[in-house]
């Protein structure tokens, strides 16, 4: 496994009826980590998961949990998520008045903080942010729902961030989310992502959750990125 090449498994789009066995079966198949996509039907128009599925997700299994906020003000929220197991915190650039701090503050939880960019935010935005994050996100679908259309144009704001990550010095890992398949995750390797987060792709792909990740993986296996 290329460790610069993490697949995130996003449960957005699992059956959440059999949680566990979802989660075992893409781990057994070489997921990496486990994505949950958190919305509070304000920031984004639906409404999904809270601690008590990430406390859920941490007791079936110990891979990385990564759990993307996409709700409004979070920092009343980011205690009770890194008491439920969260590894990983994403809060999106355009919900927080005070991102600093934010981060600041997932970070004192001992939890790795990262930002997310909706796909009209440009890259500099989070140039500030660059040394004290552990990922930034790229969306590169409108955020709110699995099974949305790939961006291309989203590709250009991955190789921009590669250039503003040397530049401040960072080791952010980039995270593409959104769309990503076994036609789009080769582009997004091209523009050198690190971390695919997928939920279509793995959870309903037509021949089972194994097939959904290693179909992912062979995908990217051969691509050299730029
Ligand atoms: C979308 C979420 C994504 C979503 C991806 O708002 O942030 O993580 O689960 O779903 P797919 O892979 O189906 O586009
Ligand atoms: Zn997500």
């Amino acid at each position: 496994m290329n460790e610069h090449r993490l697949i995130a498994a996003s449960i957005l789009a699992s059956d959440l009826a059999r949680l566990r066995e979802q989660i075992e079966e893409a781990e057994n198949a070489g997921a990496d980590w486990i994505h949950i996509d958190v919305m509070d039907g304000h920031f984004v128009p639906n409404l999904t998961m809270g601690p008590v599925i990430v406390e859920a997700c941490r007791r079936s299994t110990s891979l990385p949990l990564d759990v993307h906020l996409m709700v409004n003000e979070p920092d009343g929220l980011l205690k009770a998520f890194a008491d439920a197991g969260a590894t990983s915190m994403i809060v999106h650039f355009e919900a927080c008045t005070q991102l600093y701090r934010t981060l600041q503050s997932i970070r004192a939880l001992g939890v790795r903080p990262g930002v997310a960019l909706n796909p009209a935010t440009p890259a500099y935005s989070v140039s500030e942010v660059l040394p004290i994050v552990d990922s930034v996100l790229v969306m590169t679908t409108n955020p709110g729902f699995s099974g949305g259309a790939f961006i291309q144009g989203m590709l250009d704001k991955v190789i921009e961030l590669r250039a503003l990550r040397s530049e401040r010095g960072s080791s952010a890992l980039l995270e593409v989310d959104g769309g990503i398949a076994p036609s789009t995750a080769p582009l997004a390797v091209k523009a050198g992502a690190d971390v695919f987060v997928a939920a279509t792709a793995i959870f309903k792909h037509p021949g089972g959750i194994r097939s959904g990740v290693e179909s992912l993986r062979q995908s990217m296996a051969e691509v050299a990125s730029a």
